[in-house]
């Protein structure tokens, strides 16, 4: 019986490793045909803002652009739940300004009439998060060809690439190209849907937002505003709606480091002062150290004429 049982278990093995290995060489002979994604789908352009790096900081002058065109273009359809009016104080703005902003912004504060208790809205506050610009999902989804504009403000670092990929997808729409076409017929960008390389499946729902230059007007002392320019503020105002601490932090990471690096050295010393001390007390009490005492290895104990 044992035998029968052993011999059904080799041959059910046996078979095993042969489908596996057939499958295999297959794979490798004919592999999957790649597909419109793997092959037309672009990593993100380079970008280079003032915060990148160990010793970045934010450059407020362009947080500011950024923020401008988040307000004139991207609010219309993106919410920032994360972040409050009087957060922008981190970008430089007074008080004053802050409170104007709050109050011109153009969605209202869902809110309750305190006469009659019936929901109502009122003008935003600057202790106010950025009010969303539909009042729920159904609404932004219908205003949106059923595409849902996500909440931006974690998008870069929810995104791989992160303020790279935001500003490679803003800048990145363009007709498709004619080998795609010609290589995946079915690979069509459907009505409604915009074809951009960058996104992941290369046809977005969000209509180009940036599409001329001057669409925001920048005050004077800044730079052009062309969709280049547009696109860099606001991928860097969206660096800083998702970590408007990094100066801190980066400063906090140099300040831990020098410490380490000096109590590293404190060790050292300690070491050093202690072992000394140990040799002092070693020598006074038993004279100079013996040879012996000190070739520890057979190696060094034949140089040193010793007999190990
Ligand atoms: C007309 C409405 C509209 C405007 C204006 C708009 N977006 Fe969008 N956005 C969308 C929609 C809809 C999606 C979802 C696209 C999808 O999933 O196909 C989206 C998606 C995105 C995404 C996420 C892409 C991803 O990887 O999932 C980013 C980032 C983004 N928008 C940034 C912006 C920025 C920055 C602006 C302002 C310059 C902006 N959008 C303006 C509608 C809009």
């Amino acid at each position: 019986m044992r035998y029968i049982l052993g011999l059904v278990g080799a041959v059910f093995s046996v078979v095993l490793l042969i489908s596996f290995f057939s499958n295999v060489s297959t794979y490798w002979s004919s592999p999957p045909p790649k597909t419109a994604e793997e092959e037309f789908h672009l990593h993100p352009k380079h970008l280079s803002l003032a915060s990148d790096g160990p010793l970045g900081k934010f450059d407020k002058q362009q947080l500011q652009r950024g923020f401008q065109v988040y307000k004139e273009v991207c609010s219309a359809c993106h919410s920032l739940s994360q972040v409050a009016f009087h957060n922008l104080e981190g970008l430089g703005y007074t008080e004053a300004e802050i409170k104007a902003i709050a109050n011109q912004w153009p969605t209202e504060v869902p809110s309750v009439n305190p006469e009659t208790g019936e929901p109502a809205t009122r003008k935003a506050l600057p202790s106010d998060r950025f009010p969303a610009p539909y009042a729920n999902d159904t609404a932004a989804r219908a205003a949106n060809n059923n595409a849902l504009p996500p909440d931006l403000s974690l998008m870069t670092k929810a995104r791989h690439g992160g303020a790279a990929y935001v500003y490679s997808l803003l800048t990145g729409y363009r007709n498709q190209p004619a080998e795609l076409l010609k290589e995946f017929p079915a690979a069509k960008t459907p009505q409604g849907l915009h074809y951009n390389p960058y996104f992941a499946n290369l046809n977005l729902a969000m209509p180009p937002p940036l599409t001329s230059e001057g669409q925001v007007v920048y005050a004077p002392g800044n730079p052009k505003p062309t969709v280049d320019q547009m696109a860099k503020d606001v991928a860097a105002f969206l660096v800083w709606t998702a970590e408007p601490n990094l100066p801190n932090r980066h400063a906090t990471g140099i300040a831990v480091a020098v410490f380490l690096l000096f109590a590293t050295v404190l060790a050292r010393l300690a070491f050093l002062n202690i072992r000394n001390q140990k040799k002092a007390t070693l020598v006074r009490e038993t004279g100079v150290l013996e040879p012996e005492n000190q070739a520890k290895s057979k190696r060094a104990k034949r140089k040193a004429g010793i007999d190990g």
